[in-house]
């Protein structure tokens, strides 16, 4: 398994959930990766997970809605693997629960844009110079279903910043494909994280499976899969496009 064999792949967001199932793939496809979060103790786990099974790994910390802890784990990254060729900008969620307009608090919508539009936004200003200046590089962003459907049951702050994350995903796409840079994004229904796993009772998961034609939940793992695809050679005359990874629940 060698698909991604000498590159550099760092996922935001991968101490845990989607962005560590992501990581542990690539590193499975020979990529060197670098695993990210701020819980030490999350990415600790992670990277020996990647290790014992022989893959090569770096941790590093930063809040990615500070720029100067972009910029810092940026250059710890490249003193230590060099400059990344795969950037999935994996980090986010929804730090508040659904609700109406009138009642998100300002701190709430501004948590809520920052941790996820705007995190991606930092991520990408760091790394696509670099990309631009060598000539090729991929990027992946992480959207929702959520910013697919008005209404649909999520926090709408959320759906917001994450349909922002389409709009941009495809604006780099056109800026940076003269330099050689994929970026594409992917799109997730509600995937079975072990957060979403304790967080969402059993009961509703079943009820949920009803939504999908193809009956079942997500996992990181699907995720994962389609992240392979966008960020290796196969998906070479792709970028701009936003790929939805619900099973099917996301037909218009
Ligand atoms: N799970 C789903 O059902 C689903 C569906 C659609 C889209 N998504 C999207 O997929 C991505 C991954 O979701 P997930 O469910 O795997 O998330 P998760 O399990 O909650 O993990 C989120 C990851 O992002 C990191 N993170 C969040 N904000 C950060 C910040 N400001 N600075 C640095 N790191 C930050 C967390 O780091 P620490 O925990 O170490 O602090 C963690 O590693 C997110 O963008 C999410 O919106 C998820």
């Amino acid at each position: 398994m060698t698909s991604l064999r000498d590159q550099v792949a760092l996922i935001t967001g991968s101490s845990r959930g989607i962005g560590a199932a992501i990581a542990t793939l690539f590193a499975r496809e020979g990529a060197r990766v670098v695993v990210h979060g701020r819980d030490a103790k999350a990415l600790e786990t992670v990277q020996a997970r990647i290790e014992a099974a022989g893959g090569q790994v770096l941790a590093v910390t930063a809040d990615l809605t500070r720029f100067d802890q972009v910029e810092a784990m940026r250059e710890r990254i490249e003193a230590s693997f060099g400059p990344v060729d795969i950037l999935v900008a994996n980090a986010g969620g929804s730090p508040v629960r659904p609700g109406p307009v009138e009642l998100i608090s300002e701190q709430d919508w501004h948590a809520t844009v920052d941790g996820n539009l705007t995190a991606t936004f930092l991520t990408v200003k760091s790394y696509l110079p670099g990309m631009k200046q060598r000539g090729h590089g991929n990027i992946i962003t992480l959207s929702s279903a959520a910013a697919r459907r008005p209404n649909a049951g999520s926090p709408v702050a959320y759906a917001a910043a994450k349909a922002a994350i389409e709009l941009l995903t495809k604006d780099l796409a056109a800026q940076a494909g003269p330099h050689g840079v994929r970026v594409n994004c992917i799109a997730p229904e509600t995937i079975m994280t072990e957060r979403n796993r304790q967080e969402i009772p059993e009961h509703v998961q079943q009820s949920l499976v009803a939504n999908h034609p193809i009956r079942r939940l997500g996992t990181p793992e699907d995720v994962a899969e389609a992240a392979l695809y966008l960020a290796s050679d196969s998906a070479s005359w792709i970028s701009g496009i936003i790929l939805d990874i619900a099973g099917g629940s996301v037909l218009l």
